[in-house]
């Protein structure tokens, strides 16, 4: 995330609005709320946008006494077995009974609380977060561990979120709306965009986050017990046909100043690609980031008794960052950046 951080950093004034607009888990929108910029957080899964909302949106001073009340009691709340714990932890196995149970008990309270839609996100934040300490799948809800994680077998214990202050410039907002039709209503000094980049859905990831804060029973299918919207639900940066066009009319709708794109090296787009379609924003720096690949694929593939009986694929992966400004931005010498393209400059030079 650094390098994400240190690109909006010389881009973004003090008082900035910085824009997040596939913010996933949040965790980025969380750290540039904690860098003292206003932050508009969005993403169109439900789960996704109320993590914004509890994480983001939600200040400490506004939330974090009641909050902190609230959780203590859910925490005491007996366990309550229905369908979600016969559909994730018996049909499948994501969570221990027990936790399922006493999750389900957590969920029916606050559904009927019915209390304000940032201390109901604060809760649901704490909801999720807690579940995915004790979760027993590998990483994503495709699939569950034929014997529960050792991890699965610890006590449910729900915890306040990192909870920020307001930042001196002024509130933070979270959305659950569609990016690309997004674009064009905001201002923001830096926008920065990590969308999907190839056909791995997050619903498909993180059904059951989804259910959970949807809190909707609703119809399931295949031992994974997945929604069965993930059918139907396709984001068009899922598509190797959709995402160009998605990725253009995002780009081009977007009035921000400058633009840092994180993209996955072998998504359906490759750098040519991004760098031609981010090149009349004015100047293109790249940054390349290699990672480690998750563990389920680096350490190999494993029988239910833990031996191995495949072979990992390859061991990183590449991030690409890209950072289009109007104006040429000095980036930290440290990091590698390399300056692709000047206002002007014919493409390839
Ligand atoms: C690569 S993830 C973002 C990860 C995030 N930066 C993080 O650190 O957790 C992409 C996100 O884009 C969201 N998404 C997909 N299509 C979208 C769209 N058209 N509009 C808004 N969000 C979308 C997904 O729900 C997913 O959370």
């Amino acid at each position: 995330m650094g390098p994400i951080l240190g690109a909006v950093g010389v881009a973004a004034g003090e008082r900035a609005v910085v824009a997040d607009l596939f913010s996933g888990s949040a965790r980025v929108a969380h750290a540039l709320k904690a860098s003292g910029w206003r932050v508009l957080a969005n993403d169109a899964l439900r789960f996704a946008a109320t993590l914004a909302r509890g994480m983001v949106q939600a200040d400490l001073e506004v939330w974090g006494e009641r909050a902190r009340k609230f959780l203590a009691e859910l925490s005491h709340l007996p366990p309550a077995p229905g369908w979600f714990t016969e559909t994730y932890a018996v049909q499948a196995r994501y969570l221990h009974p027990v936790n399922a149970a006493r999750l389900e008990a957590m969920r029916q309270a606050i559904a009927r609380l019915e209390l304000e839609p940032e201390l109901e996100a604060v809760l649901l934040t704490a909801l999720v977060q807690a579940a995915d300490r004790v979760d027993s799948s590998p990483g994503h809800q495709m699939a569950f561990l034929r014997e529960l994680a050792p991890r699965a077998l610890k006590p449910l214990a729900l915890r306040l979120p990192e909870l920020l202050p307001r930042p001196a410039a002024g509130p933070c907002l979270a959305l659950g709306e569609d990016a690309v039709g997004l674009a064009g209503s905001i201002d923001c000094e830096v926008a920065y965009l990590d969308p999907p980049y190839d056909q791995h859905a997050y619903l498909a990831n993180y059904h059951l986050w989804e259910t959970l804060v949807r809190w909707d029973r609703p119809e399931v299918y295949g031992r994974a017990r997945k929604r069965l919207d993930c059918r139907s639900h396709r984001s068009a940066f899922n598509s190797r046909a959709g995402i160009g066009p998605a990725f253009a009319r995002l780009v081009a709708a977007l009035r921000a100043p400058t633009l840092v794109v994180s993209f996955g090296a072998e998504g359906f787009l490759d750098r040519a690609t991004l760098e031609r379609m981010l090149a009349g924003r004015g100047y293109l720096q790249v940054l390349e980031v290699p990672h480690r690949r998750y563990a389920g694929t680096r350490l190999g593939i494993h029988n239910a008794r833990g031996e191995k009986v495949g072979t990992p694929g390859p061991a990183g992966t590449m991030e690409r960052i890209y950072l289009a400004s109007a104006r040429r931005l000095d980036l930290p010498s440290d990091q590698d950046w390399r300056e692709v393209r000047k206002p002007g400059a014919c493409p390839g030079t």
